[in-house]
């Protein structure tokens, strides 16, 4: 098969980490006889040191017209003064929304090969942790309008959500959950918020097609304190947006595995755009140090929800499995004085293991 990747590897680490994914799907190109071509884009940080903006139109453009998106991470202290709507982060939300993703999953898995760093008890874990959150991602109070009045002196977000936003996000969640435990948590603040008493009635509404998977309702405060409280009652987590960025980044927390785990966003065709869940780290950009591994696993996402290539995206996730058996690790994730390896050699020692 052929297939168009946009890249945009962004700012700090971006680039080192996305470098070793294009290794890996070149790897997987030459061993199932696919054929991936990369346009590379600037988007963030280096496109407002480039152009003056977060996102061009010619940008945002190309993407669209590729099959998929594989993006590494953007911002940095450079542009952190800089106003709101200058910001690298609006390169994020631009793409998120000008390309349509409003379903963003968010695996949070705790890997048993690294189990040593979740910071929770292991009676807490148990076997072992899988949740998957499903976070809506071009509604909310991040697109609402937003401004100041009083001379500056008062500011206001909108949080707004349709029907038809909410319906469409808990039918992906409801999808979802079918092919795993057959359980979603449904997360709101409906004791006070009115876009989260439409929530939990659409959703409820939507779960009348799927009899087969179990909803439960969870207020947002009380889900991020079972989280830590036993985390293994989670099967799927279903949020609107700023409450599934702020629980996905405890879920993956609680894997100690934050510079492992994947992303996609993704509409309702198969277009989707892939990025690791950490940020830029700008201290250690360009060392030859950042764990590429988040954004190899986005390259296999991709290869499963883009491209219906299921093996290959197996062949990557089980090359990652077995590098880390192994014992290879990279410095973020290597045992206290432990031997690691850096970002391009565990690049080497991943795509060397897809058969
Ligand atoms: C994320 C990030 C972004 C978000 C920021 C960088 C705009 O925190 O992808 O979770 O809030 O969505
Ligand atoms: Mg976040």
């Amino acid at each position: 098969m052929k297939k168009r990747i946009a890249v945009i590897p962004g700012d700090g680490i971006g680039p080192d980490i996305v470098r070793e994914a294009v290794k890996v799907l070149d790897k997987v190109a030459k061993a199932y006889s696919h054929e991936f071509e990369y346009d590379y884009l600037l988007a963030g940080g280096c496109s407002i040191d480039e152009y003056g903006v977060p996102l061009t139109d010619e940008t945002l453009d190309r993407a669209k017209k590729a099959d998929s998106t594989l993006l590494g991470a953007v911002g940095g202290p450079k542009w952190d003064s800089l106003p709101g709507a200058m910001r690298p982060e609006k390169a994020l939300l631009g793409l998120r929304s000008g390309l349509g993703l409003f379903c963003n999953l968010r695996p949070a898995i705790l890997y048993k090969e690294l189990a040593d760093a979740c910071p929770l008890r292991s009676d807490i874990v148990g076997d072992g942790l899988d949740v998957m959150v499903v976070r809506e991602l071009t509604g909310g109070i991040y697109f609402g309008k937003k401004g100041r009045i009083d001379d500056g002196n008062e500011a206001y977000d909108v949080m707004s959500y349709s029907k038809g936003e909410i319906d469409r996000i808990a039918r992906k969640a409801f999808e979802i959950a079918r092919r795993r435990r057959g359980k979603v948590t449904s997360v709101d603040k409906a004791n006070v918020l009115e876009t989260s008493r439409l929530w939990r009635e659409t959703v409820k509404a939507v779960s009348e097609d799927y009899p087969d998977v179990e909803l439960s309702n969870l207020y947002v405060d009380n889900a991020s304190m079972q989280l830590v409280r036993n985390p293994a009652q989670f099967d799927v987590i279903v949020t609107e947006n700023m409450f599934g960025d702020i629980l996905s980044d405890e879920a993956s927390m609680i894997t100690g595995s934050i510079g492992m785990l994947p992303s996609a966003s993704l509409r309702t065709d198969s277009y989707g755009m892939y990025e690791p869940i950490h940020g830029s780290a700008p201290d250690i950009a360009g060392q030859d140090v950042a764990n590429p591994i988040a954004t190899i696993l986005s390259a296999a996402m991709m290869l499963r929800y883009s491209f219906s290539m299921a093996r290959e995206a197996d062949a990557v996730e089980k090359a990652v499995a077995s590098a880390l058996s192994d014992g290879l690790r990279t410095k973020d994730i290597a045992s206290e004085g432990g031997a690691w390896i850096g970002t391009s050699a565990m690049g080497d020692e991943i795509a060397r293991r897809i058969v």
